[in-house]
């Protein structure tokens, strides 16, 4: 059976990838700020007796170091960082909030370089060895004809920049790495003018990460599977 760590599995597309993975006959390792409170997650249980809950805070390095050293024994095919946040939304220049934009950074950026770091002797001991991230189209510079978005965007941009090293530096030892574009989904973030369903796009990243290549590392694409320009 593989294994695969999910972070923000509580709601929206880390939910729907959490029971995409379980319908899959995966073990899934889903990692949420506070599980107490994650009910459609906890209601997955007596069904896939295969999920685990932990909590996680993604800027909470300690509990982070914490989850990686109880974790120390399992070996993780794919550690998954969907876990994200938009920030602030109809903002314009001259109105950028720059304590917001360093919460925005911490949690898009650095916090996943850091899941990168801890999780890494658990990828070397799986069999798929894949570091994937949840980006955003809108992170493509050559995409980005209407401005404006500068805190989500720029993250995401760096997020596949990290991406893109990661890949450089830990091919050579198996691992591969993508930055994923989810598709505009119908969640929280998305909201509800978007066109896709959580379920249409949790399969297609499956199937993107089912089949991902040695050659693809480092890359970004769609969810299904279309490589998107930087
Ligand atoms: N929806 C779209 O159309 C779309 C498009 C492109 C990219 N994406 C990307 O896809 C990913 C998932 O998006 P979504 O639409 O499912 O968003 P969402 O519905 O807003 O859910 C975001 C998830 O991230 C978690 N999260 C945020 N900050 C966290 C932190 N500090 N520690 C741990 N978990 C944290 C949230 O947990 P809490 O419940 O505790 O807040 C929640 O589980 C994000 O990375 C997003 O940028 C989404």
């Amino acid at each position: 059976m593989k294994t695969i760590l999910i972070t923000g599995a509580n709601r929206g597309i880390g939910l729907a990838l959490t029971k995409t993975y379980l319908q899959g006959g995966w073990h899934v390792i889903a990692t949420c700020r506070e599980p107490q409170y994650a009910t459609e997650l906890n209601e997955l249980m007596p069904t896939f007796p295969e999920l685990q809950v932990f909590a996680l805070n993604m800027i909470n390095y300690e509990q982070m170091e914490e989850l990686s050293e109880k974790l120390a024994p399992v070996k993780l095919d794919i550690v998954l960082n969907n876990a994200g946040v938009y920030g602030p939304k109809e903002y314009g220049f001259g109105e950028v909030d720059i304590d917001e934009w360093r919460e925005v950074l911490e949690v898009n950026v650095i916090a996943p370089m850091r899941l990168a770091e801890l999780f890494y002797t658990h990828l070397m001991q799986g069999e798929d060895k894949i570091f994937a991230v949840l980006s955003s189209k809108l992170a493509s510079n050559t995409l980005n004809t209407e401005g404006g978005g500068y805190i989500y965007r720029c993250t995401k941009a760096a997020l596949n920049s990290i991406v893109k090293s990661l890949s450089n530096d830990l091919l050579p030892e198996g691992i591969r790495t993508a930055a994923l574009h989810p598709g505009w989904v119908k969640t929280d973030m998305g909201g509800p003018d978007a066109p896709l369903s959580t379920e249409e796009s949790a399969t297609g990243l499956k199937s993107v990460l089912d089949h991902f290549s040695d050659a693809q590392s480092g890359g970004f694409y769609d969810y299904q599977g279309e490589a998107i320009p930087w």
